[in-house]
C-alpha cells in the first residue's frame, strides 16, 4: 500500500482539480461534501491515522491538515467566482467591470432662484402655492379690479385659447384670488410659476417667463410691513449692504402702489452700465392690496387690509448672474446651464 502521505498528496491534486474544473455551484458543493464532509475522503484518512506507526502520526496529522486549508481556500475561491459568474449571466453582462460614471445634473438657474426667493419668504411665515397656467378672465381681470375697458389690460395682455373663454394667465398674480377664493385671513402666500404675454423674442422679452407673487392679508396690516418684508427679503437675498426703494407706481390691483428698486448689486449704488448710472435696480412691482380686489372673493374691506407684491424671475436671475440675453435660460444648451 502507498504510504498514507503519498495517498494525501494525490487527493489534493485530483480534488483541486476537479474544483477547477467545477461548473456549477451545486456541483462545487458536491466535491466540498466528498472531500470535506463528516464522512468526506479526508476524513477518512484521519480515521485511518491510528493504523500508522505512532512516529508518523504529527507529520501525517500535519499534511492532512495542509490539504484540508489548501481545499478550502480553493473551493472559496471558485464559489466566488461561479457567484460572480451566475450573477453576469443574470445580467448579461460583467458586473466586475468598473461602472460607467454618469454626469450629475443640477436645478436650472431659473428653479434656483424660485427656490431661493421661496425659501426667504417661507422664513418668514409664507406657504408657498401654485395655481393653473389656464386661466379665465375674472382671475387674470376682471376680479384684480382690471375691467374690460380699462386701459391698463393693455399691459396683462395674453394669449386665448380656442373659443376665448379661457386664455393663459399674463401674471401670477391669478393665485391671489384663487387663494382667497378658498381661505380666510390671516393669510400669507408666495406663488411661483409661469406667465404668458404675446411679446416678440428678444433679448429682454420673451412669451413665457416666470413670475413669484406675494399677498398678505390680516388685519392692521400696514405699508410698513410691506416695507419691511421687502427690506428683510432683499438683504437676505441678494447680500445684507443691499438697500431698497419705492417709486410711485400705478397697479389696478393695488392702491397705493409702487415700483421697488434694490440698490444695484454690481456697483453698490455708484452707479454702472448695468444700472445705467442710476445706482438702483427696478426689481418688482408691489402695494396694497386694493378694496375692490377684497371685494371679488367677499372679503370686507373695512375688516381686512393687506399687501401684494410680484417679481419677474428671468430678471433677478440674470442680474444676480450678469447674464445679458433672456432667450439663455430656455434654448437648453448644456455650455450655458452648466455655469450655475
Ligand atoms: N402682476 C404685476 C405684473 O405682472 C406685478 C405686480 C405688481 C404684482 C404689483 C403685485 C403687485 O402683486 O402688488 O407686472
Amino acid at each position: 500500500m502507498q504510504p498514507l502521505i503519498e495517498q494525501v498528496g494525490q487527493l489534493c491534486q485530483e480534488a483541486l482539480r476537479q474544483i477547477q474544473e467545477a461548473a456549477e455551484p451545486v456541483a462545487l458543493e458536491g466535491l466540498r461534501v466528498q472531500y470535506l464532509g463528516r464522512k468526506g475522503k479526508l476524513a477518512e484518512f484521519t480515521a485511518q491515522m491510528g493504523q500508522i506507526p505512532q512516529s508518523d502520526r504529527p507529520a501525517a496529522g500535519e499534511i492532512i491538515n495542509r490539504v484540508k486549508q489548501t481545499l478550502t481556500a480553493a473551493f472559496q475561491e471558485k464559489q466566488t467566482s461561479l457567484n460572480s459568474q451566475s450573477l453576469s449571466r443574470r445580467f448579461s453582462f460583467d458586473i466586475t467591470l468598473p461602472g460607467v460614471p454618469r454626469p450629475i445634473g443640477h436645478l436650472h438657474p431659473l428653479t434656483q432662484v424660485i427656490e431661493q426667493v421661496c425659501e426667504v419668504f417661507e422664513g418668514i411665515g409664507f406657504v408657498v402655492v401654485e395655481g393653473p397656467e389656464i386661466e379665465t378672465e375674472r382671475y387674470n381681470f376682471e376680479a384684480l379690479n382690471i375691467p374690460a375697458d380699462h386701459p391698463s389690460r393693455d399691459s396683462f395682455d395674453t394669449f386665448y385659447l380656442e373659443g376665448g373663454k379661457y386664455l393663459l394667465r399674463s401674471q401670477t398674480s391669478t393665485v391671489q384670488i384663487r387663494i382667497m377664493e378658498k381661505a380666510k385671513p390671516p393669510l400669507a402666500i408666495v406663488a411661483p410659476g409661469k406667465v404668458f404675454r404675446p411679446d416678440a423674442v428678444d433679448a429682454s422679452h420673451s412669451f413665457m417667463f416666470h413670475q413669484i407673487e406675494g399677498l398678505l392679508v390680516d388685519q392692521g396690516v400696514t405699508f410698513a410691513h410691506l416695507k419691511g418684508a421687502l427690506d428683510l427679503f432683499a438683504k437676505r437675498l441678494f447680500g445684507k449692504e443691499t438697500k431698497i426703494r419705492f417709486r410711485p407706481h400705478y397697479f389696478p390691483f393695488t392702491e397705493p402702489s409702487a415700483e421697488v428698486d434694490v440698490s444695484c448689486l454690481l456697483c453698490q449704488g455708484k452707479g454702472c452700465s448695468v444700472c445705467g448710472r442710476k445706482g438702483w435696480l427696478e426689481i418688482m412691482g408691489a402695494g396694497m392690496v386694493h378694496p375692490n380686489v377684497f371685494r371679488a372673493v367677499g372679503y370686507d374691506p373695512k375688516k381686512y387690509t393687506g399687501f401684494a407684491f410680484g417679481m419677474g424671475i428671468e430678471r433677478i436671475a440674470m442680474l444676480k448672474h450678469g447674464i445679458d440675453d433672456i432667450r439663455l435660460f430656455f434654448e437648453n444648451d448644456v455650455r450655458f446651464l452648466e455655469q450655475f
